[in-house]
């Protein structure tokens, strides 16, 4: 029934197979269109409904646009899949949960097991990707969130949710995340993305995330916090200076300690990147808005890296109006004054504390010309007080902005210095992550 669906074969590729959860929210007839779009880039897609969910949408609809029977009681006869929910554990590639509930979320955080999709999930293997869909006040209630914060140390990811106008008429979190961003976030997963992705025009094209290696949740219990991007300082409402980094180093850190079942949250400057999977997004357009969310976030995270491209100036004042050429002058001077040294202000609360305790800090320095770039970065890990600062020529071949490789060396506050050779940004990112649990345990 795939082909019938306009299924794409993978050529070259085994066929994957997806069980899409889907649960008793009001966004439950979205996953429709999950399974649908699934199913046509050639995914085999198992569909396991609550009984609630079964009272939004009609099970028949996801049988006919997967081609596929729908299980929904797990004491039911299941033709061809004895023993469903077993059968199921074992034939995923994923276990996509959408829209994932309040209740599924905190039947999965508690182990329990009492109906054909949360046994499955506690069967299950295979990488877990929930999408939850709720009321605002629901997705705030920290019974919620702790339920969360449970499910993602131990590996479960976490697309969304979105922003906006729920059904019940409130505004705030807890829309399901766009069809298209969980589909980008399954095919990920799946290894499926290139291309496939772009086929549909989802744009994950840039996404500088990488795919989890299953059951790594080597970060487990880790809190991190990445800046990445540039930032833009307002100049007048329709001008502001900003600088050329892509994010893309800053994202593939996130998602690689996200992928390794790290609780993460990315301050991010206005890129054209998507989300990492399971990683919550503080999205900022100045510097002073950057280090506002860092200030609030520090003392609660076990690593800090600054990724971002941070301008060090901004306007002294911004115009109200858009600046107008002026008749007979050819000039115009800014004023500029300095924003504020996040990298520096996360060095001086260690200080303050005398040095210990705190997270682990991590500077980047962007320099240009690597005559003097390790003692460029010496002197930034000194006068930052931090443990770690990672160097590179942002000129150089195939580093800095905008490219998908980078050439880092890394600067220890111990004195070691390590030059890696030109690699993919996500490698440099997972090795990264290799380090700093080497030095997390080093200094534990
Ligand atoms: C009209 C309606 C809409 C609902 N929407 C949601 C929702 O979006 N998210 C949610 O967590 N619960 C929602 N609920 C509540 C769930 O249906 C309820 O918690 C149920 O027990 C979930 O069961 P399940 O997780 O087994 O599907 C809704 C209930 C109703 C009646």
């Amino acid at each position: 029934m795939g082909g019938e669906n306009g299924g794409l074969e993978m050529s070259g590729t085994a066929q994957k197979h997806v069980v899409l959860g889907v649960t008793g929210g009001i966004a439950a007839y979205k996953a429709c269109d999950l399974a649908s779009k699934l199913t046509q880039r050639g995914v085999q897609v198992h569909v396991i409904m609550t009984e609630h969910a079964a009272r939004f949408v009609c099970p028949a609809t996801f049988r006919e646009l997967t081609g596929q029977p729908v299980v929904v009681d797990m004491f039911a006869e299941n033709p061809g899949l004895p023993i469903a929910h077993i059968a199921l554990a074992r034939m995923a590639d994923l276990l996509l949960i959408a829209p994932a509930t309040a209740n599924v979320i905190g039947k999965m955080a508690a182990g329990i097991a009492d109906d054909a999709l949360t046994t499955t999930a506690l069967a299950v293997e295979a990488p877990v990707l929930l999408a939850p869909a709720m009321n605002t006040k629901m997705w705030e209630k920290p019974v919620v969130q702790e339920n969360l914060a449970k499910l993602r140390q131990r590996g479960v990811l976490i697309v969304g949710p979105a922003e906006g106008v729920l059904a019940c008429g409130e505004v705030g979190a807890g829309r399901l995340a766009p069809v298209e961003e969980i589909l980008a976030a399954a095919l990920h997963l799946l290894g499926l993305e290139e291309g496939a992705a772009r086929k549909a025009g989802t744009g994950t094209a840039g996404t500088a995330s990488v795919p989890p290696a299953a059951g790594d949740a080597s970060l487990a219990g880790w809190r991190v916090l990445v800046t990445a991007g540039p930032t833009q300082e307002p100049l007048d409402p329709v001008r502001f200076l900003s600088n050329r980094s892509s994010g893309k180093m800053g994202y593939a850190i996130a998602a690689a300690a996200s992928a390794r079942g790290a609780q993460v949250t990315l301050v991010s400057g206005p890129v054209a990147l998507q989300p990492p999977v399971g990683v919550e997004v503080v999205a900022v357009q100045t510097a002073q808005e950057m280090a506002d969310a860092v200030a609030q976030r520090l003392d609660s995270c076990d690593v800090f890296v600054a990724a971002a491209a941070v301008a060090d100036f901004r306007p002294a004042t911004v115009q109200p109006e858009k600046i107008k050429k002026q008749e007979g002058t050819e000039t115009l001077e800014l004023r500029l004054v300095r924003t504020p040294d996040i990298l520096a202000m996360a060095g001086e609360r260690r200080r303050q504390r005398g040095g210990q305790g705190g997270p682990i800090l991590v500077g980047f320095a962007a320099e240009t010309g690597s005559r003097n770039l390790i003692e460029l970065a010496r002197d930034k890990l000194q006068r930052k007080g931090v443990d770690l600062v990672v160097a590179n020529d942002v000129t150089a071949a195939g580093s800095g902005f905008g490219t998908d490789t980078n050439q880092v060396h890394l600067v220890w506050a111990g004195g070691q210095v390590e030059s890696w050779p030109l690699l993919r940004k996500d490698e440099v990112a997972r090795r990264l992550w290799n380090r700093l649990s080497q030095f997390r345990q080093g200094r534990s």
